[in-house]
């Protein structure tokens, strides 16, 4: 889809979302966002505008499951393509509350989809997880590698990948690009936007920033007897710019095939816990405390993407490194260390 064209993000608020917002703007499609603020906020909206230098053409709070606020945000534009990001993302609390988890992920998804359908837009970008291979002992993962979602939220992605490539099979003129993001990190270059964890933060990079900024007095390293180099957990860490020029360089390419495909986002290299902190320490200048702990219930060794099929159909790589992922994430905390003002 060459041109510039007018896009829903469900979740444009979001860390992903948000991100996504501006790379959108900087090529000149027009943005319409959706979200509900239930882990986002509207002062990430108004960043939106400040580092893009102009804003959305309109923006809704507003839950999917609403179906009438969402049908009106649908009568009210005419979209070229929808980018769905909204949805709960907390593995370990999606253990906890699985119906809430089935409930706003695959049901605001097909309640996307009825919207979709109803208003004759056709094209969707879905923002999955490569949460969805579970506990593979395999890297790099390839995209025919078999899903084992171990979790409701992972369930929930897999499913609704299932949900969507039905549909796309189903109803002619459908078509849709599944994005299997590894791990997400870091922050505009800006300093404006960034990840802003509600409580303490769950993942690796948002409480590393915290340690160094000495809001949290020490990292605590789930293991170090794991079958990797240096025993501790090893991902495919990735800046998070680089998943936003994926999600515009997916927009571009939602007409290349028919129905559904699915690609990885990462970048094929992995990152132990320790390299993680090490890049951390260089880039905020102070020394980050650490204890090694017992492991995370659930946590696999090693998660690391081959994303050779994503660089062949589209020519996109990841191109931002370790360095530039801790200096982005540490600028963001630094200038912004309770995250957005209200
Ligand atoms: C999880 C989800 C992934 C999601 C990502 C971001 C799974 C398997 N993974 O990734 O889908 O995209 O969150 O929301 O469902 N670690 C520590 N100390 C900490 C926190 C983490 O040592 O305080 C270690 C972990 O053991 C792991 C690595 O850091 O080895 C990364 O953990 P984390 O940032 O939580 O991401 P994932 O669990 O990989």
């Amino acid at each position: 889809m060459p041109g510039s064209s007018t896009v829903l993000v469900t979740g444009g608020a979001g860390f992903i979302g948000s991100h996504t917002c501006v790379e959108l703007l900087d090529h000149g499609h027009d943005v319409v966002i959706v979200d509900n603020y239930s882990n986002s906020s509207p002062g990430a909206v108004e960043r939106i505008a400040k580092v893009a230098g102009r804003a959305p053409v309109a923006v809704y709070e507003a839950d999917l499951l609403d179906r009438r606020a969402l049908a009106a945000v649908f009568a009210d534009h005419s979209f070229d393509a929808v980018i769905h990001f909204a949805a709960r993302k907390a593995v370990g609390e999606s253990v906890e509350q699985p119906v809430e988890y089935y409930d706003t992920n695959v049901g605001g998804t097909t309640a996307l989809l009825r919207a979709m359908h109803d208003h004759g837009v056709h094209r969707l970008v879905f923002s999955s997880s490569c949460s969805v291979y579970g506990n593979a002992d395999k890297v790099p993962l390839t995209e025919g590698d078999p899903a084992d979602p171990t979790n409701p939220y992972a369930t929930s992605k897999w499913l609704c990948e299932q949900i969507v490539a039905d549909v796309c099979r189903r109803l002619p003129g459908f078509s849709a690009l599944a994005l299997r993001y590894f791990n997400p990190v870091g922050a505009h270059p800006s300093g404006l936007l960034g990840e802003v964890p509600r409580g303490v933060p769950n993942n690796v990079m948002p409480y590393l920033a915290q340690v160094a900024a000495g809001r949290l007095d020490r990292l605590r390293v789930f293991g170090d007897d794991h079958a990797t180099p240096d025993g501790t957990g090893v991902r495919d860490y990735l800046h998070v710019m680089d998943v936003a020029e994926g999600h515009r360089v997916a927009l571009e390419h939602l007409d290349d095939t028919r129905g559904m495909t699915v690609f990885n986002l990462g970048t094929g290299r992995g990152t132990s816990v320790l390299e993680l902190v090490a890049a951390f320490r260089r880039a905020c200048g102070k020394p980050i405390p650490y204890e090694i702990t017992g492991r995370r219930p659930g946590d696999v060794a090693a998660l690391v993407a081959d994303p050779t099929a994503v660089t062949r159909a589209w020519n996109w790589t990841a191109t931002r490194d370790l360095t530039a992922m801790a200096e982005d994430a540490w600028r963001f905390q630094e200038l912004n260390p309770s995250g957005y003002p209200d």
